[in-house]
């Protein structure tokens, strides 16, 4: 048994190294409306279950006057601890030891941790709040942060991982968060760019706030960067626990069953889609019509907000959902959205989650800033990701299924292995409008009416092409159902595809297009 005295040293060493870097830092931190690092943790995690890792390690750096300073944990706190019971790996860097700055030791501590987090195959979450590479450690900063990221890489579809901008997060130190799988913000908290406005001002002249060059906000609406946001960490700590009750622990694993009753009434999935082709309607309640108790959990809401991505549940286990949204720019694929879709579905496909698929575009959208920023480029990334997913894949036509976005959108000659529409559904090369004034050109400028001949021919081109019958005659789409048969039938789809096995050729790895 340990000696009376030894135990008090202990007690007394490990009370003086959690006070961080004391209590005047730790008020600053408090106005700045943050929790300290470790009050953060202690949330997230179930009550009393984390286990602290390298509480008594010191930073090794002598340069500038550091070998007089003692930088308790060296401004990093990482351990193991349950989330809803289940393990997961985690660090908390502590603005209040030397700004939460990365040296040799803090990247040491977080690495070990990411080690361990991978060989024990669970979940990874980071809390960034750090003035970035500690500016007196030099080289030895900067490969810290190098090892750092090559182990995000190795982690990359192997286990989640997860991370939380709760501070500054500035320089290479971004690079982390941009390996990882999922990006929190919290409002007024975050702050994450690649030069500060300090740079930008001695640069380019130009005055802007940290605020709105990285805030929170400009990640979630602007860059994409960030998956979450929030209004306060607390909330933030809530929808990471959400995210996580979706996702299997690691890439050999799957997720977690859950029991929700069945579809609430008050989506009725009959009423929602007008018939109107040129009606918009907000395709998340399609979604939450056939999900188990209209359970849905969007991502990336505020981005890209043409398509639409995140888990829902259906018979009890996790699906991802991607669905054009005919209320923003009529649903279609253009650069962003095309980046945010390709993105997800490469994460489904890395955890097992099966992909169901909402059609309803009209297409890539046109225009010079589209095709000058890439749109050709980002859009093949959806291309890719379909046609590499090997997870069930199933697709449901809405309404309109045109030209590549029919393609792209989990065709079946992408590999979709269901593919249902609804007797609205349209699937053609292009609408009939546009078609009709192509095709017919020469008849409507010849014509002693052109306006009624061109509503004829826009009437016979409806009738021969815009409608789900052809493409079910050529059995790209297996099955056009009544709206209220859509919960059944995909379910049933997901029910069948349960031990699906398809081989791909032999390769060292692909090369998408990012
Ligand atoms: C060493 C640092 C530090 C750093 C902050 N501190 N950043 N120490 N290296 N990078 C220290 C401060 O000296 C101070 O110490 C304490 O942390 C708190 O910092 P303050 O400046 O008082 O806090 P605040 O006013 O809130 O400002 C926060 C901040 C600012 C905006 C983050 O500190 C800042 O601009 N820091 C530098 C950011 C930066 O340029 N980092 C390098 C990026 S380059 P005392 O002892 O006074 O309490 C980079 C390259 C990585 O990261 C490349 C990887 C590929």
């Amino acid at each position: 048994m340990a000696s009376t005295k030894k135990v008090q040293e202990l007690k007394k060493r490990r009370e003086e190294v959690q006070r961080g870097g004391g209590e005047k830092a730790i008020q600053k931190q408090v106005a700045m409306g943050k929790m300290t690092a470790r009050e953060r943790i202690v949330k997230l995690l179930d009550e009393g279950s984390f286990n602290e890792y390298d509480l008594f390690v010191e930073h090794e750096a002598r340069d500038f006057g550091m070998d007089q300073k003692t930088l308790h944990g060296d401004g990093v706190i990482t351990g193991t601890g349950t989330i809803g019971g289940r393990p997961v790996c985690i660090f908390a860097q502590d603005f209040t030891v030397a700004g939460g700055s990365l040296g040799n030791m803090h990247a040491r501590k977080i690495t070990k941790i990411m080690d361990h987090s991978l060989k024990m195959r669970m979940p990874l979450i980071g809390i960034n709040d750090s003035g970035g590479a500690r500016i007196q450690e030099g080289v030895n900063s900067l490969a810290g942060y190098g090892e750092i990221f090559f182990r995000n890489t190795l982690a990359s579809g192997v286990i989640p991982q997860i991370s939380v901008i709760l501070g500054p997060c500035a320089g290479g130190a971004v690079y982390s968060p941009a390996l990882t799988d999922f990006v929190f913000v919290v409002e007024n908290i975050s702050k994450m760019f690649i030069t500060g406005p300090e740079v930008i001002k001695t640069v380019l002249g130009e005055d802007i706030s940290m605020e709105e060059l990285g805030g929170a906000r400009v990640h979630s609406e602007i860059t994409g960067n960030a998956h979450f946001f929030s209004e306060t960490e607390d909330e933030c700590f809530e929808q990471i626990k959400s995210l996580l009750s979706y996702l299997p622990w690691s890439n050999t694993d799957v997720p977690a069953r859950k029991e929700l009753k069945d579809p609430l009434k008050k989506y009725n999935i009959s009423h929602i889609v007008p018939a109107d082709k040129k009606q918009p309607y907000d395709v998340r309640n399609v979604i939450r019509s056939v999900t188990d108790s209209s359970d849905f959990f969007e991502i990336q809401e505020s981005w890209a907000a043409n398509i639409v991505i995140g888990f829902g549940t259906m018979g009890g286990r996790t699906v991802g959902f991607v669905a054009n949204q005919p209320l923003i720019l009529a649903g279609v694929l253009d650069v962003d959205s095309s980046d945010k879709a390709g993105r997800f579905i490469r994460y489904c496909d890395a955890f097992n989650i099966p992909i169901i698929t909402f059609v309803d575009l009209p297409g890539y959208l046109p225009g010079v800033d589209q095709e000058h920023a890439g749109v050709i480029r980002h859009g093949a990334k959806v291309l890719y990701a379909y046609s590499e997913a090997t997870v069930p894949k199933i697709t449901l036509i809405l309404r309109k299924a045109y030209g590549g976005g029919y393609i792209a959108m989990n065709s079946r000659h992408l590999r979709a292995d269901f593919v249902f529409a609804w007797p609205d559904a349209e699937v053609a090369v292009m609408g009939p409008e546009g078609a009709t004034n192509i095709i017919f050109r020469k008849e409507i400028a010849t014509a002693a009416d052109p306006e009624k001949m061109r509503k004829q021919k826009v009437q016979e081109y409806k009738e021969k092409f815009a409608n789900p019958y052809v493409a079910a005659a050529k059995g790209y789409i297996d099955s056009v159902i009544e709206p209220w048969e859509t919960r059944k039938s995909l379910l049933h789809a997901l029910e069948v595809s349960g031990e699906k096995s398809v081989g791909m050729p032999a390769k060292k790895h692909g090369i998408p297009p990012f």
